[in-house]
C-alpha cells in the first residue's frame, strides 16, 4: 500500500507543508516570516496573521512540487504542540478542514518530537535507541529514542534554551535577531580560548545558560569601561569564546548522557545543529568516543513540515490518528 501524507507546521515563525509518500519526502517548502526582524524577535500577533496569508499558497507549492494532488493524500497531519497558540490554531484548522472536505484521517504531530525524527528522514539513518540533542531558539533537550513511538527526555534546560544563549550573547554584542548565525560566522575567524566564560555545575543531565549570559554581561561592561570599542575590535574573539562555552556546555552533558545509557549512535537536531562549530565538536568527539553520528539535511533541522511528515508516517503505519475535535496547545506534555 501507498502512503501520501500532507503536513503543516506553524508552531512559531515559519509556515511550512511537506509531502511525504512512503517515508519519503517529496517537498518541504518552507515561508519564513521577515516581518519579525525589525522587532528583534517574533511577534505572536503578526506571525499568526502571516501564517494565515502564507497557509494556502504553501499547501499549493508543496503539493505542486510534489507532482500531487488533494485526492491523492492518504492523511493530513500537523504540529499540535508546543509552540505560539495563534501561530498553531492557524495549521491545525487548515489541517483539520482539509481532513473533514476530504474525509482523510488527521494525524496532530509533537514538534519535540518531530525534531528528533528528522533524522528519520535521510540515509544513513540512526539505529534504535539513539540519543538526540534538540537544541533550538525555545528547548534544549537529550532525548532517548527507542522506536519511533517510544521517545523520553532525559535531560533539558532549566533555564534558556541553546539558541537562547546564542541570541541573548549577540544581542548583547549590539548584533541583530537572531543573533546564532552571526556568531557562528564571526567565530570562524576568533580564538575559542582568548576568553574564558564560566561552564556551570549541573547535577545529571540538565543544563543551564542563563550564567553564561549573566557572566556576558558582566564581562562586556567591566572591559567597555575602559575601552569603549572593546566589542569592536575583538568580536571575532568574543564570539568565538562564546561559541566554545556553549558547545562544551552541550557536548559534555551529551558524553555523559552516552556513558550512562551505553547508546553509541547519537544525533543533533533544531536550529542550532546549524552551527558549523557545534558540527565540528560532534563529528570530532563521536570519532573520539566511537559513536556514529548524524545531523538531518539544513532544510529539516530549522522548523519544517518535512519533520512531521516523517512522525505522521510512522503514525500512520501504527493507526494513530487524531480526532476532529483535537485542539492545539502552547504547551505540551511529552
Ligand atoms: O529550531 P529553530 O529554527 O526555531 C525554534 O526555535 O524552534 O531554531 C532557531 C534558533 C535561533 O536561536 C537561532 O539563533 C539559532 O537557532 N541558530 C543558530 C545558527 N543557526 C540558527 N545558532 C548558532 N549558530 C547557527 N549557525
Ligand atoms: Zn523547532
Amino acid at each position: 500500500m501507498s502512503v501520501t501524507i500532507l503536513a503543516i507546521e506553524s508552531s512559531c515563525d515559519e509556515t511550512s507543508a511537506a509531502v511525504c509518500a512512503d517515508g519519503k519526502i517529496l517537498s518541504n517548502f518552507i515561508a519564513s516570516q521577515a516581518v519579525h526582524e525589525q522587532y528583534g524577535g517574533v511577534v505572536p500577533e503578526l506571525a499568526s496573521r502571516a501564517h494565515m496569508q502564507n497557509i494556502v499558497p504553501v499547501v499549493d507549492k508543496a503539493l505542486k512540487e510534489a507532482g500531487k494532488q488533494l485526492s491523492d493524500l492518504d492523511a493530513i497531519a500537523f504540529t499540535q504542540a508546543p509552540g505560539l497558540i495563534g501561530s498553531l490554531l492557524v495549521g491545525a484548522q487548515f489541517a483539520k478542514s482539509l481532513s473533514l472536505a476530504l474525509n482523510k484521517p488527521l494525524i496532530a504531530v509533537h514538534h519535540m518530537q518531530a525534531h528528533v525524527l528528522a533524522n528519520l528522514i535521510d540515509d544513513p539513518k540512526p539505529s534504535f535507541p539513539f540519543l538526540c540533542l534538540t537544541v533550538s531558539g525555545g528547548h534544549t533537550q537529550i532525548v532517548q529514542c527507542d522506536s519511533p513511538h517510544q521517545l523520553r527526555i532525559i535531560g533539558e534546560t532549566i533555564d534558556d534554551a541553546a539558541g537562547e544563549a546564542f541570541d541573548k550573547s549577540a544581542k548583547l554584542l549590539g548584533l541583530p535577531y537572531p543573533g546564532g548565525p552571526l556568531i557562528d560566522k564571526y567565530a570562524k575567524t576568533g580564538k575559542p580560548d582568548r576568553f574564558k566564560f564560566p561552564e556551570p555545575q549541573i547535577p545529571g543531565l540538565d543544563f543551564s545558560f542563563s550564567g553564561l549570559k549573566t557572566a556576558i554581561l558582566y564581562f562586556l561592561q567591566e572591559n567597555t569601561k575602559t575601552n569603549p570599542n572593546f566589542v569592536e575590535e575583538n568580536l571575532a574573539d568574543i564570539c568565538a569564546s562564546i561559541q566554545h562555552r556553549i558547545i562544551s556546555i552541550l557536548m559534555n552533558k551529551l558524553k555523559k548522557a552516552t556513558i550512562e545509557t551505553g547508546i553509541k549512535d547519537v544525533c543533533i537536531a533544531g536550529g542550532v545543529s546549524a552551527n558549523s562549530g557545534l558540527r565540528t565538536a560532534l563529528k570530532e568527539t563521536g570519532d573520539k568516543m566511537k559513536w556514529n553520528t548524524f545531523i538531518p539535511a539544513f532544510q529539516y533541522c530549522t522548523d519544517n513540515a518535512g519533520m512531521i511528515a516523517i512522525t505522521a508516517y510512522y503514525k500512520f503505519l501504527a493507526g494513530e490518528y487524531t480526532p476532529l475535535t483535537a485542539s492545539p496547545s502552547a504547551k505540551a506534555e511529552w
